[in-house]
């Protein structure tokens, strides 16, 4: 299809180079012919100088006004072009889809992934992502993961939403495969704060809502609070009601991210996914929001993605990820004594003395 739109692209392409020479040519020689003719009109004293130069006026009108026209046929098959690639990705239907008789409701926060592998590949047959992946979480822990890039992090949590579906095995939230519930009903109560966050143009409160539009503007402070957001909107003039222009270019890397924990935490989800969400958060911060979730949310399950130990080193926890497989489960303790890897993780961040070099930015 892509060749489609570019056949048509060169073709209205192709009538725009021919439809500039030749306008300009009808232009001049219509000039050119009116003032030849009214020259000798002059000369035998049947038509006026200023007559003329009105003549030419308005003859200039007509052919000006010829020519837009002309583009807009122009503009009108190029634009054919781009509306067909819009439909073409509206009318896109997705893989995912709700069974017969979906579940609406998930009843806790367990997790657990049996056997999972995953390719990206639908077919199957593309690099896998996942291998072999168990595992179990249980309802109200808090779960931190680790591992280098494209380990297969974010890959691994966007199958707790059912952005993809596994390619073997299944994946269970609260107790049934993620396939038995309705695709919009698991992703309302599985809230995910993705690696690249989005902000709309409109105020705090518009931004917060969208996560849940009934929230009132008590519990749109109460997840600021959570997500220490509050201090920093605390400090705008206009509050909550401040705008935040489009893209959020307003608002630093880490305030955006925390107002997209808040917003996030707004669902009062069973399973709040934070994918490098406090990656621009300084470390000080970051401890509080998680202090924060550990004693006012409980019973939610909550899996923290990071790249610093820091951030997930105090979790119930660890997943130690390592080219799509699961190298080591278990606590901080535990993972340093007998994980190669989440050892030397910690060593290259801590200079080897348990002291994280790295200051708040
Ligand atoms: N949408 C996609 N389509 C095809 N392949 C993908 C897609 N997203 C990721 N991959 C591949 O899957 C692998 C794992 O990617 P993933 O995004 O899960 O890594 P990650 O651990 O989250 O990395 P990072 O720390 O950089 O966020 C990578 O090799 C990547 O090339
Ligand atoms: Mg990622």
């Amino acid at each position: 299809m892509g060749s489609f739109s570019y056949k048509l692209f060169v073709k209205a392409e192709s009538k725009v180079i021919i439809n500039a020479p030749l306008m300009q040519v009808t232009v001049y020689s219509c000039i050119l012919a009116i003032s030849w003719m009214g020259a000798h009109m002059i000369v035998a004293e049947e038509l006026q100088t200023g007559e003329l130069m009105s003549l030419l006026a308005y003859c200039m009108n007509i052919l000006m006004s010829l020519m837009l026209m002309s583009f807009i046929f122009v503009m009108v098959s190029m634009s054919t072009a781009s509306v067909e690639r819009i439909v073409e990705v509206l009318d896109e239907e997705t893989d995912i889809k709700d069974p017969e008789n979906p579940v609406q409701t998930v009843a806790d926060g367990r997790i657990a992934f049996e056997k999972v592998d995953f390719s990206y590949d639908r077919s199957g047959s593309g690099i896998p992502v996942l291998k072999d992946v168990s595992l179990s979480i249980n309802s109200g822990e808090m779960i931190g993961i680790i591992g280098a890039t494209g380990s297969a992090k974010s890959s691994l949590v966007s199958l707790i939403s059912r952005l993809y579906d596994v390619t073997d095995g299944r994946v269970k939230v609260g107790g049934r495969d993620v396939r038995e519930y309705s695709v919009a009903a698991l992703r309302d109560q599985v809230s995910v704060v993705l690696q690249k966050n989005v902000i709309f143009s409109g105020t705090i409160l518009d931004n917060l809502r969208w996560g849940n539009p009934d929230a009132t503007e008590e519990e749109c402070k109460r997840a600021c609070r959570l997500a220490c957001a509050d201090e920093f909107i605390e400090c705008f003039p206009d509050k909550y009601e401040t705008r935040i222009e489009q893209g959020g270019t307003n608002v630093s890397g880490g305030q955006k991210q925390r107002l997209c924990i808040a917003r996030a935490l707004l669902k009062k989800p069973k399973i709040l996914i934070l994918d490098d969400s406090t990656s621009a958060v300084d470390t000080a911060t970051d401890a509080k929001i998680r202090k924060a979730f550990r004693e006012e949310i409980p019973g939610t399950t909550k899996i923290i993605i990071a790249q610093r130990v820091s951030s997930v080193m105090d979790a119930d926890r660890i997943i130690v990820l390592n080219e799509g497989r699961i190298s080591g489960f278990g606590t901080h303790e535990e993972l340093l004594e007998n994980n190669m890897i989440y050892r030397e993780v910690y060593e290259s961040q801590t200079g080897g003395n348990g002291d994280f070099d790295e200051k708040g930015d």
